[in-house]
């Protein structure tokens, strides 16, 4: 394949495109702000550490999130089912409500003064702040897993190409998989 060499214009006119390739599996981030909590749907989730067990999840510097996770040093990230495409479109609406308004109808785990955990998510992390990172138009904000837990059964939704996804089957031929677990990392 040719490659060009880019401007700075160039690079940032695809990037965007480039960065769309990366699938992901979407999340709704959730932290106190004034005592109700505020969530917000984010798909740049990502392990930053199994030992300690850190989670990073980047956020844009000018959402109402980068103040609220900065303030209160707790959050939550849970992972989407495939069939809630609704919620992650709803908590990435700026004009939804705020406050316990914004959840109406969504089933939580409530914890007094911590964030709430998703009932239904495929996977939960509560996290502890533990570092933010300016970089850029975002700040990477590393949590500390304090508990975390997941519905083996349920699938992840995913966001490709500014789209909500399910996951397809495994695309490695089975021999492969039943002679060689290696596909599976860390049996995750
Ligand atoms: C699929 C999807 C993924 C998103 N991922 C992120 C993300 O990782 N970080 C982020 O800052 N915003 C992300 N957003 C945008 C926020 O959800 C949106 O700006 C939201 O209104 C922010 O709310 P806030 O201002 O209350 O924090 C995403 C939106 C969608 C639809």
């Amino acid at each position: 394949m040719d490659r060009p060499a880019q401007s700075p214009e160039e690079v940032r006119g695809a990037f965007r495109g480039a960065a769309g390739q990366l699938a992901s599996g979407v999340a709704l981030v959730i932290t106190m702000a004034e005592g109700a909590p505020h969530a917000a749907t984010a798909s740049s989730g990502v392990v930053a550490s199994a030992d300690p067990p850190l989670l990073a999840v980047f956020v844009s510097v000018g959402n109402r999130m980068h103040g609220a996770l900065g303030a209160e040093g707790a959050f939550t990230a849970n992972l989407l089912r495939h069939d809630d495409h609704g919620l992650a479109r709803r908590f990435a609406n700026p004009a939804r409500a705020t406050g316990w308004a914004g959840f109406a109808g969504v089933d939580l785990i409530g914890r007094d003064a911590s964030p709430p955990i998703l009932t239904h998510a495929a996977a939960w992390f509560d996290c502890r702040l533990r570092q933010v990172v300016a970089m850029g138009d975002h700040a990477c904000v590393v949590g500390e897993v304090v508990a975390c837990g997941r519905d083996p059964d349920a699938a992840p939704l995913l966001y490709y190409r500014g789209r909500f996804h399910g996951l397809g089957p495994p695309v490695a031929p089975s021999p492969w998989s039943a002679l060689d677990r290696s596909d599976l990392v860390a049996d995750w």
